[in-house]
């Protein structure tokens, strides 16, 4: 059955911020809001594959409205500075997407000192939520991506910085596992205190270059990655269906805080709710990141006062 692409309601008035809108799952989310009227901020780090994103957009939905603005997620000051440059006005939602996917061999520091891979994915989301929450308009929706991986892996409560045992694919799985423990963590403060706001997680299953379609600037795989995608579509999907699950989270009348989505057939196919792992959701687990994040960002991000 052919679900794609699955409506999306009007999205005009709006505007969100999406991170890591350059490339990706992260763009086709872009795309797709500024097809339903919204304006987006895409953000990412390089000032010139955003604007091949925001070319392709304007490219493709002539009077789409879109802006760029440069944030690097590994670089708390680039956070810091990308937040006050937000102030320009409300926002309905936020999508925490950016991501290194493809994690360095050794373990490497930030500039903060932060391990990078958790830097990067998650403490540059954790410092700009902090700083962009009050912008945030009654009924809007905080959507941070998680992963399979996590149901792969162990949460290293007591080494999150990972200085006692590091390898690439756990660098990756172990930032994924904190991103979902942010955002289910992140829904029970709002929840208690009562904002009108709500935190989801969503995944988007294995979701592959080769795959998805072809956007100048954006998504440009050569024949020999398109030829070894392809031979995995039985259990994969492109990044513009994986971004589907995204802005269903984001935007649909059937998602509500606190929940996990991911695509129907856990790798591809429509959205659908999920189950996440219990570490994710663990309120002691919550709790020990957040103060970890606090400290490691020198952000207090008190939710609610
Ligand atoms: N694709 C999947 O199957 C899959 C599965 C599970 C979860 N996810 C999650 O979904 C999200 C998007 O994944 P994807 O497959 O779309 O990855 P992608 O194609 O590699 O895109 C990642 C995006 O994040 C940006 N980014 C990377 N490092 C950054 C930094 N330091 N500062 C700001 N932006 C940065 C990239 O910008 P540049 O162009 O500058 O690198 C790019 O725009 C990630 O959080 C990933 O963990 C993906």
């Amino acid at each position: 059955m052919n679900w794609y692409p699955p409506p999306l309601l009007s999205q005009a008035g709006r505007r969100f911020l999406v991170t890591g809108a350059s490339a990706g799952v992260g763009f086709f989310t872009a795309a797709r809001l500024a097809g339903a009227g919204a304006h987006v901020v895409l953000s990412a780090r390089s000032p010139e594959r955003l604007e091949a994103a925001a070319a392709a957009i304007r490219g493709a939905r002539p009077g789409a409205s879109v802006e760029t603005l440069v944030i690097d997620q590994s670089s708390l000051e680039s956070v810091r500075a990308g937040a006050a440059a937000l102030t320009a006005g409300p926002l309905d939602g936020v999508v925490a997407n950016a991501g290194m996917v493809h994690t360095p061999g050794a373990r490497l520091e930030s500039a903060d000192g932060n391990e990078l891979v958790l830097a990067t994915n998650v403490l540059g989301h954790f410092a700009l939520l902090a700083r962009v929450l009050p912008l945030l308009t009654p009924g809007a929706r905080v959507v941070l991506l998680g992963s399979l991986a996590t149901r792969l892996s162990t949460f290293r409560v007591d080494d999150l910085q990972l200085t006692l045992g590091y390898d690439f694919w756990r660098a990756y799985a172990h930032s994924k596992i904190a991103m979902q423990v942010l955002g289910f963590e992140l829904d029970r403060r709002l929840r208690a205190a009562d904002a009108p706001v709500s935190s989801l997680v969503a995944h988007p299953g294995y979701s592959i270059s080769g795959r998805t379609p072809r956007v100048p600037g954006v998504n440009e795989p050569d024949a020999r990655t398109r030829f070894a995608d392809s031979l995995q579509a039985a259990w994969s999907q492109g990044k513009h269906r994986g971004a589907e699950v995204t802005l269903h989270a984001l935007t649909s009348p059937a998602a509500i805080g606190g929940q996990y989505w991911g695509p129907r057939w856990w790798m591809k196919g429509e959205p659908a709710l999920h189950t996440p792992t219990r570490t994710s959701t663990d309120p002691d687990v919550g709790a020990h990141f957040w103060a970890f994040a606090e400290n490691a960002t020198g952000e207090s991000f008190t939710v609610g006062a």
